[in-house]
């Protein structure tokens, strides 16, 4: 039986580009119709060599489109209406050939063309080996696609087909489908930054990801944030209206659509583009800062030599999220939260930290090994504030994000 979902009754082009994750599409295919859309599938050439056409349209229940030149399809359906008579573009997997090829506005297979000839909106799940998804050609074209409004999802960390291990893997499916509902969701909101929408006219700051604090030019202390869950609070924030700055450390994740991102490396850095982007009405700090930095880097590579094994004398780092919630009255944002990343007693050390810090809500999570949080796609947290806890179920990050936004409007609005 078809669930009701915010996805019944959409229609979905899924775009398959030529990856190993390709099969996995077939399983996304099926999950989608349960869900009551309607899925019409293009297939790049490349792709044909990891799925057949047949098994695609066996699924779908309809043609599978590949051929830009071929005459019956034009007749049919010609690919310009193909591109628009979807609600949303959706590529999966997304190669780094196929996202190189959207930045440059191709249009030389069936695929770039409906891509450039649609009017609707366009997510990519992208899957590829660790040290392409790193190369700095691939991130400058990610960075551009954020830039250019298209959805990312994923790729996640794990273990890879080709042996390796690190980002670049395909999402799993139920990620997949939870980020297309979110987008249909969201869609029914208004963007970022506009006059209507529950934080319209709100600006919010947000801290993301690790920081890197140096022990030479070429070496740096760092942790294992990933960044997600702050880049994803910062897209939810944006979504819901308000005018979003997120203050990021060194990620692999993709700039949130519609946010102003200032890119910072060590804490220190972080503290002063906080600093910058006051006044602001909330500060959520999500970012992973270094509690301690090495007192003297050095100016040149640290070497090896008779003297042994180097003593790295440490100094502490400011505290960003105790410093904003501690400005004066006038100066300090309405709502200041942050969050506690704890490996063991999490509800005990969480209580403390929130007196501690200052701050208005904490949104405390297990981040030991055992959790999967750290890099991973799940999360399951608790929101401390003076008034009590509110347990959350585990949920995707996404999903802690858009729980968390609404939570931050509801605030606004009462
Ligand atoms: N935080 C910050 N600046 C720091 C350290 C932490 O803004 N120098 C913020 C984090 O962004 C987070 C909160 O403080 O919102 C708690 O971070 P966490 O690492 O859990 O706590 P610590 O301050 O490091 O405390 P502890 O060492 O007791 O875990």
């Amino acid at each position: 039986m078809t669930e009701l979902t915010p996805l019944h009754g959409k229609r979905i082009l899924l775009i398959i580009g030529g990856g190993i994750a390709a099969y996995k599409t077939l399983e996304l295919i099926r999950r989608l119709r349960d869900k009551g859309v309607h899925v019409r599938a293009l297939m790049t050439k490349a792709a044909h060599e990891f799925v057949t056409p047949l098994s695609v349209s066996s699924l779908t229940g309809e043609k599978v489109y590949t051929d830009l030149f071929d005459l019956t399809d034009e007749a049919e359906m010609g690919h310009i209406q193909l591109s628009r008579d979807a609600d949303l573009l959706l590529v999966a997997p997304a190669t780094a050939d196929l996202m190189a090829r959207m930045v440059a506005g191709m249009a030389n297979d069936l695929a770039t063309t409906a891509l450039l000839a649609t009017d609707k909106p366009v997510m990519v799940a992208p899957a590829m080996n660790v040290r392409m998804w790193e190369h700095k050609a691939t991130q400058r074209n990610i960075a551009q696609l954020a830039q250019d409004g298209v959805g990312f999802i994923g790729p996640d960390d794990g273990d890879m087909a080709c042996g390796e291990f690190g980002p670049g893997r395909f999402s799993e499916t139920p990620d997949i489908i939870a980020a297309v509902e979110n987008h249909f969701r969201a869609s029914s909101e208004p963007l970022s930054g506009s006059l209507a929408g529950p934080l319209a006219g709100r600006h919010i700051l947000v801290t993301s990801g690790p920081t890197h604090e140096p022990i030479d030019p070429v070496r740096y202390l760092a942790n294992r944030s990933s960044g997600k869950q702050g880049h994803a609070i910062a897209g939810s924030l944006a979504r819901l209206g308000a005018q979003v700055t997120l203050v990021a450390g060194p990620t692999t994740q993709p700039n949130p659509a519609g946010v102003t991102v200032v890119q910072i490396e060590t804490a220190r850095e972080m503290l002063a583009a906080c600093q910058t982007a006051l006044p602001a009405d909330g500060v959520i700090c999500a970012a992973a800062v270094a509690d301690w930095r090495v007192a003297q880097d050095a100016e040149q590579k640290m070497k090896k030599g008779p003297d042994g094994v180097p003593a790295l004398a440490l100094t502490e780092n400011p505290d960003i999220l105790a410093t904003i919630s501690q400005l004066p009255k006038g100066k300090r944002p309405a709502l200041v939260v942050g969050f506690a990343a704890e490996t063991e007693k999490v509800i005990e050390h969480a209580t403390a930290k929130l007196a501690r810090k200052k701050c208005d809500w904490l949104v405390a999570n297990d981040v030991s090994p055992a959790s999967g949080v750290m890099g991973g796609d799940m999360n399951t947290v608790h929101v401390l504030s003076a008034t009590g806890r509110d347990d959350w179920p585990q949920l995707s990050k996404t999903e802690v994000a858009e729980r968390l936004a609404r939570k931050v409007a509801d605030y606004f609005s009462t």
